[in-house]
């Protein structure tokens, strides 16, 4: 990608800073499960939901009588989660459908798990899709041995965290966007603070975003190839209303981008035990992550026009790094969104 001819605006160390130390020390949160709706008849897709934030998304929304398709990479997983969600919550009269093998490390798994989903939405009789959250996703402190590249050769998180969840939202498109159950229709990009660790300007290595052509030591540290991806998540939810806009806004369809915020979970899985336990100091449990994400998917305070916006812990609008959000209104998020499709065109229903 060639680097963009508009000038980005110059970024504040002081803003990074505030931003920095407010997901450490974030407002309470305002909208909790007490103020959740009844999800009775309504149906949410959520990826990435055997483990972490993903698997409380998965129980709170279970216990508002949702009907979830958890879309996962392995089935095993998935299974025992719900599992345990169903034993734990027997008064739930909601359901959990299990979309396994979806590993985002390969577009041709990714396919695979698409035409599940759609199977799975065609057989319900009204089809509606009510809710969306792309939550799975990849760091490089997770597991420091799994393979740095995807099955196509290009960098793990940019394939796992951008072009898998926008391969698998072609899918998805046609049932989000339908003008059906209009009460709720919201899609949730996971994005993260880490994207203020990324280069100027706005977010991207434009010589090579996917490093494919890049030998592994020559690549940027995992926390700025981390960074890169969550950058995209942020520019994902602002490209798909833009590209969609009218349909979205006839329909009502929020499209958000969402920094859960520092977080204990099995991100930390492979990190040395004792500095887990120091970790567990400064973070927050799991389920504040949710919060986060089901703010963004169920508050009603949010409407198509917050579309594009970037939401913090524990449920507040704030704005990204000044690049990121400038990129946001000045075409740039579009091209992004254009180079990804360029790189998932063949697989693209
Ligand atoms: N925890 C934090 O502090 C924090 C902060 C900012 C943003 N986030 C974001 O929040 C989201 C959830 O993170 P988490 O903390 O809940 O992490 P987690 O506990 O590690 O869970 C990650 C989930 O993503 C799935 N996943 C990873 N690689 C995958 C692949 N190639 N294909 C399909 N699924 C894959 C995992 O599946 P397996 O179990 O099969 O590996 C797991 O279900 C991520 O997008 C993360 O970037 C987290």
């Amino acid at each position: 990608m060639k680097v963009p001819e508009i000038t980005a605006p110059s970024t504040s160390k002081l803003y990074f800073l505030k931003e920095v130390y407010y997901g450490f020390r974030p407002n309470p949160p305002q909208f909790r499960p007490e103020h959740y709706p009844d999800l009775t008849g309504k149906t949410a897709i959520v990826t990435g939901c055997n483990t972490g934030i993903g698997k409380y998304v998965l129980e709170l929304l279970y216990q508002k009588n949702c009907r979830i398709i958890c879309v996962v990479r392995t089935q095993e997983k998935g299974e025992q989660a719900k599992n345990e969600i169903i034993t734990a919550n027997p008064d739930s009269n909601g359901a959990i459908d299990i979309v396994g093998g979806c590993d985002f490390l390969d577009f041709e798994k990714v396919v695979i798990a698409g035409k599940k989903i759609s199977e799975l939405l065609d057989q319900t009789s009204s089809g509606a899709l009510n809710i969306v959250i792309h939550n799975a996703g990849l760091t490089w402190l997770v597991a420091p041995n799994s393979p740095k590249s995807s099955v196509q050769n290009y960098e793990a998180m940019y394939q796992t965290n951008v072009l898998g969840p926008q391969l698998l939202q072609h899918f998805i498109d046609p049932y989000l966007l339908k003008e059906d159950d209009i009460s709720l229709k919201r899609l949730v990009w996971v994005s993260s603070a880490a994207h203020f660790f990324t280069p100027e300007p706005y977010g991207i290595y434009w010589d090579d975003p996917g490093f494919k052509n890049t030998p592994l030591e020559q690549r940027p540290k995992g926390m700025n190839l981390y960074g890169q991806s969550k950058t995209y998540n942020i520019y994902q939810a602002q490209a798909w209303y833009d590209i969609h806009k009218e349909q979205a806004d006839k329909i009502g369809c929020v499209s958000t981008s969402c920094y859960p915020g520092n977080l204990s979970t099995d991100m930390s899985r492979a990190w040395w035990p004792p500095f887990v336990t120091a970790a567990k100091l400064v973070v927050w449990d799991g389920v504040y992550g949710a919060y986060s994400e089901l703010y963004c998917a169920l508050s009603s305070t949010l409407t198509s026009k917050d579309s594009g916006s970037y939401i913090v812990p524990f449920g507040e609008i704030h704005d990204p790094r000044e690049d990121v959000k400038a990129a946001l209104t000045n075409g740039i998020s579009r091209e992004v969104w254009k180079f990804c499709e360029e790189q998932i065109s063949e697989y693209i229903p």
